[in-house]
């Protein structure tokens, strides 16, 4: 039987102009830090945006934007907060603290009723905090969310690489369109990233060097905005967002 809740889930999205998954192959690469300062950059220039952190394995960009003091509010589903400029929904409003991750089918069912409780209305920008990998949870996402594009992010490791590999090739295979590759935590020296995703066929959107001043600016999005990664996804952003909407 199909559940209900996901024919609900594409009239939810139905006024979002685009939805960008942050994804990666593995944990610790940067994705939070990718898709909550991506959110920024867009919501300080005159697009609508949503953050939406799915990350079951450890939500975490609550706390990079210092969200405090907010909670969705129930009306005919939920209302996310506005937090910074975004309209911000996370994973952790729904689990709430419990220190036990969810597993299996509870991951499903949590991902599927956020996904159909939340009213995100209208929106430019969709930005989603995906869980690292390529399990359960991504193949339900990939198949909830029509017109998914995903952005993948690595660092200049090949051991990162190697598992973005793997999930290039299973996006492939399900005809998802990826946006490109993001290089984050780059030190000097040249590896060989940039030629190697170029090589998969995928476009590399740029590097962003490792910046210490990051880890000060954990709960000040202004000031997250100022360090590398925020100087860097506003070039990385101008390359794929449409021109109308280029006022970076
Ligand atoms: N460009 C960067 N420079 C310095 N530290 C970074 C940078 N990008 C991410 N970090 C740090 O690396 C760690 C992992 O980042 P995070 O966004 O949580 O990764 P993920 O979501 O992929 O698990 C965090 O402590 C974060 O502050
Ligand atoms: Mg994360």
């Amino acid at each position: 039987m199909v559940d209900p809740r996901t024919s609900v889930i594409n009239e939810r999205l139905s006024r979002i102009t685009r939805i960008i998954a942050v994804s990666s192959g593995k944990g610790g690469v940067g994705k939070s830090m990718v898709a909550t300062a991506l959110a920024l950059t867009l919501a300080r220039s005159s697009c609508s945006v949503g953050l939406f952190d799915l990350d079951f394995t450890g939500p975490s960009t609550h706390i990079i934007l210092g969200a405090r003091k907010v909670q969705p509010k129930e009306e005919r589903g939920i209302i996310p907060p506005t937090v910074d400029g975004l309209k911000y929904m996370s994973l952790v409003y729904y689990v709430g603290d419990n220190p036990a991750p969810l597993r299996g089918v509870d991951v499903s069912n949590a991902l599927i009723e956020l996904l159909a409780v939340t009213q995100w209305g209208t929106l430019d920008f969709l930005v989603i905090d995906m869980p690292p990998g390529i399990g359960d949870a991504v193949l339900d996402l990939v198949r909830l969310i029509k017109r998914i594009e995903f952005l993948i992010v690595t660092t200049p490791s090949m051991l990162a690489f190697e598992t973005v590999k793997k999930q290039v090739e299973l996006l492939s295979e399900l005809n998802m369109p990826i946006i490109g590759l993001v290089e984050n935590m780059k030190m000097d020296k040249e590896n060989g990233v940039d030629a190697a995703t170029k090589k998969l066929g995928l476009r590399y959107l740029g590097a962003i060097p490792f910046d210490p001043k990051v880890e000060e600016a954990i709960g000040k999005g202004t000031k997250l905005l100022s360090t590398a990664v925020g100087v860097g996804l506003k070039e990385i952003a101008r390359k794929f967002i449409s021109k109308q909407k280029r006022e970076l």
